[in-house]
């Protein structure tokens, strides 16, 4: 669906959704634009949704007890990269309200000869948005968004011991690589790092 602004959004009503008492709920994936970076509101919402999915455990970069300033400054980091336009963040969004409750980023490489694939970085759902639908919704917002860029393939990395892979199997990607222990959670808690790729 093309929106007012002529960015396309992908919609659907989830087995999360909940109808309100006029007005259905339902949640848009969607680009954002690189001035959005600085709105915030949008920030707020990220933030909460980085710091409550870190701490129910997700695998986005931080372990339980999770440090909000530490997540706050990647969220900067990540939004300077989108307000530059070098990444593009695609959010999920409730509607009406418009509040923020799931993330994932389109990472540009660093070479002219990577332009023609990304890298999906911190894909992520409010815990209690997760399990319904929601993270297909978003990651199909993201392979749209990677359409419209002409991009031809993505790539991504799994914590290994989640059971994430089956979730992006779902969705069309394929294990092609997978780095030993590559990630320590704990003291004796090393991880495999899962490569993972789809054509688009
Ligand atoms: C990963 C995540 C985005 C998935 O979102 P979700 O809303 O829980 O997933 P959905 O309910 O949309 O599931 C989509 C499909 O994957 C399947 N699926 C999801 N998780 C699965 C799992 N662990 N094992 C097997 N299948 C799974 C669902 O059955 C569903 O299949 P279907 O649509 O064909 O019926 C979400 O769980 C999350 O935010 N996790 C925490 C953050 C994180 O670890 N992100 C991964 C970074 S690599």
């Amino acid at each position: 669906m093309e929106s007012s602004t002529g960015r396309r959004t992908t919609t659907g009503t989830t087995a999360a959704t909940t109808p309100g008492p006029t007005t259905e709920e339902r949640l848009v994936a969607r680009a954002v634009a690189p001035q959005e970076a600085d709105d915030a509101g949008l920030r707020r919402d990220l933030l909460a949704t980085w710091v409550d999915v870190s701490e129910a455990g997700g695998a986005v970069g931080f372990v339980p007890p999770v440090d909000p300033a530490a997540v706050a400054s990647a969220l900067d980091h990540l939004l300077d990269r989108v307000r530059s336009g070098t990444d593009v963040l695609v959010v999920l969004q409730e509607e009406p309200s418009g509040r923020v409750v799931g993330l994932g980023v389109l990472v540009r490489g660093t070479v002219a000869l990577t332009a023609h694939w990304r890298t999906v970085r911190r894909l992520m759902v409010r815990p209690e948005r997760q399990g319904r639908g929601a993270g297909r919704l978003l990651l199909e917002g993201v392979h749209d968004a990677a359409r419209d860029l002409g991009l031809e393939q993505l790539a991504l990395t799994v914590r290994g011991g989640q059971g994430l892979e089956p979730f992006y199997e779902r969705l069309g990607y394929v294990e092609c690589g997978r780095m030993p222990g590559a990630l320590r959670i704990a003291p004796g808690d090393d991880r495999d790092e899962v490569q993972m790729v789809r054509r688009l």
